[in-house]
């Protein structure tokens, strides 16, 4: 009978101890946040107002809040609205007779999204005008899209004019855009994206929660444009979401933004593809490195470990950002430095190239007696060489989110852009438009 309940208790005692141990472990590797599930005030499905959920998740929105204010600038981005026009004029012409010529600032942090869109000077409020600003462009940037999409379909939604959505929006880009209510998983919010995924065949609730943390982003940080004359919010994905991939899916659709003034070729505009650019074979990417490991790194207040929110350039931080799987912080930062001034460079002879073709086009065009199909293909090389310097340029991180993939973009860009400008002086026989340097000179 003793030997039974010393064997009980020793059993008991290792049963404790077995329990406490996970107990240890389990409070080890889940932050505090993650703990505390449960939740102290109900959370309606797709609740636009951040700081409801905030009462819950007080770190999280505490250091979302902090988007607004930031202001720190690094070499070649940060969290001000420098311009890009005056910072590279060169963009001005590459731009000429688009919106994006006019007004074209860096980007700022996410709880600025609702001002900033509405303060640029690309919008037009003119609901008369066919080229009225539509309600697509709210897309990305705020809380209230979850729950409208839900209540009216996307295809009401962007139906609409930029004007007429104006007073159902009122909050920046918040939970409900990236966070599933109750659960707290990440989810797709944007019906593009859910779209786009669906015609590459792809599921995104059977991704990892790696995964997730990329894609998460690509709600909004993808390329895009609106179809139709409902203006309908469409991934351009279908051949897949490589650069060349991308430009056959427009030849498809035989879509293009604005025609450029006085040499008539039919342009493409990029948006901000870092979704794109990065999954195309990044050595981080292939490492399985997700967006949130780098923009949204661990950190600690107290007792509580959590995610950052305050989504900016992970240069400003970088022994959160980086130091969490490199011990040698300041020499990756040194590479960054290095990549984004090889790509900086690079850049700007793709656009010097870019313009000395334009410039040979427009002298073609004016003349009568030019070739018309050669000069076509010189329009189709603009084309394709401006898009692929764009979907580079556009995209935020110099280069750094897929070195080589920058470089090949560029050196492509380039070369398409010089075989335009050839072909332009071919169709008028003329070898002064092989001129270089016509309106910069390389410093
Ligand atoms: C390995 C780390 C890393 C990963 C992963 C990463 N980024 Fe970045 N990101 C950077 C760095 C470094 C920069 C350059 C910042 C600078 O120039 O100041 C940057 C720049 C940016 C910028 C511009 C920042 C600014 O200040 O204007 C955006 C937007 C961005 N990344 C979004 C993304 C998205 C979306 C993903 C995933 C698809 C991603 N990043 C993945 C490191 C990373
Ligand atoms: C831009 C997208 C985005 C927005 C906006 C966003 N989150 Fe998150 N959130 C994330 C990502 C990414 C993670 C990391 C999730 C993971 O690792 O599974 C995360 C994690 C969390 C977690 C899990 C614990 C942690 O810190 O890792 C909580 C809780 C959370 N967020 C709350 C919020 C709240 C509350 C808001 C609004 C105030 C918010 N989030 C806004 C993307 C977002
Ligand atoms: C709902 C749309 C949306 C989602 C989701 C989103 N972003 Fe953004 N992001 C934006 C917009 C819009 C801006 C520019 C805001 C502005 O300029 O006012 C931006 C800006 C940024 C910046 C620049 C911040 C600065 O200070 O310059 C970074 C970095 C960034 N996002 C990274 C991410 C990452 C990483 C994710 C995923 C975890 C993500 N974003 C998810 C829309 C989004
Ligand atoms: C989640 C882990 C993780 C984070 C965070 C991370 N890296 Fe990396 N990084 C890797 C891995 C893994 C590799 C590939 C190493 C290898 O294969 O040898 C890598 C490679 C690199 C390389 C070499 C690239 C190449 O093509 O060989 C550089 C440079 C680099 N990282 C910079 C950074 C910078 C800067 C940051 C912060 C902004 C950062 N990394 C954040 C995991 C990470």
């Amino acid at each position: 009978m003793q030997k039974y309940s010393t064997i009980l208790l020793v059993g008991v005692v290792v049963i404790l101890a077995a329990t406490l141990a996970g107990v240890l472990v389990f409070m080890k590797n889940n932050p505090a946040q993650e703990r505390a599930l449960l939740p102290l005030v109900e959370i309606a499905p797709m609740e636009p107002d951040s700081a409801k959920w905030g009462v819950n998740f007080p770190s999280q929105w505490n250091s979302l809040q902090k988007t607004e204010t930031n202001n720190i600038d690094t070499a070649y981005a940060g969290s001000s609205a420098f311009s890009w026009l005056e910072r590279d004029p060169r963009q001005v012409i590459l731009f000429a007779g688009y919106p994006f010529s006019k007004d074209y600032n860096d980007d700022r942090g996410h709880m600025n999204a609702l001002e900033d869109v509405r303060a640029t000077k690309r919008l037009n409020l003119n609901d008369e005008d066919p080229k009225r600003t539509p309600a697509t462009c709210y897309s990305c940037k705020s809380s209230n899209n979850p729950g409208l999409w839900e209540e009216m379909g996307m295809a009401e939604y962007d139906a609409m004019s930029f004007n007429e959505m104006t007073p159902n929006i009122n909050n920046a880009i918040g939970c409900s855009n990236c966070h599933e209510a109750g659960t707290m998983r990440l989810i797709v919010t944007n019906p593009a994206l859910n779209e786009a995924l669906e015609a590459q065949g792809k599921d995104w609730t059977t991704f990892t929660r790696q995964e997730m943390r990329t894609v998460v982003c690509a709600n909004c940080h993808v390329e895009y444009y609106f179809d139709g004359p409902g203006k309908y919010l469409t991934f351009p994905w279908t051949n897949g979401t490589r650069v060349d991939q991308i430009i056959s899916y427009y030849e498809e659709e035989g879509f293009s933004d604005w025609t450029y003034p006085e040499a008539g070729t039919p342009m493409l505009k990029a948006q901000h593809p870092e979704y794109e650019f990065f999954t195309a074979g990044s050595t981080h990417y292939n490492a399985g490195v997700s967006c949130a490991d780098c923009h949204m790194p661990y950190v600690r207040d107290g007792a509580a470990k959590y995610s950052s929110h305050d989504v900016h350039s992970p240069l400003i931080n970088p022994e959160q950002a980086c130091g969490q799987c490199h011990t040698d912080v300041n020499y990756v930062v040194g590479r960054v430095a290095t990549i984004q001034e090889q790509v900086a460079v690079t850049k700007i002879a793709a656009e010097d190239a870019l313009i000395d073709a334009i410039n040979a086009i427009q002298l073609a065009a004016a003349n009568p007696n030019a070739d018309a199909a050669l000069l076509d293909q010189a329009r189709a090389l603009h084309r394709k060489a401006q898009f692929m310097w764009d979907f580079l340029s556009a995209e935020n991180s110099t280069g750094f989110h897929n070195p080589e993939y920058a470089l090949k973009i560029c050196a492509e860009a380039t070369n398409l852009a010089r075989q335009a400008q050839m072909l332009a002086a071919q169709s008028v026989n003329d070898p002064s438009l092989l001129t270089t340097g016509t309106y910069y000179t390389t410093p």
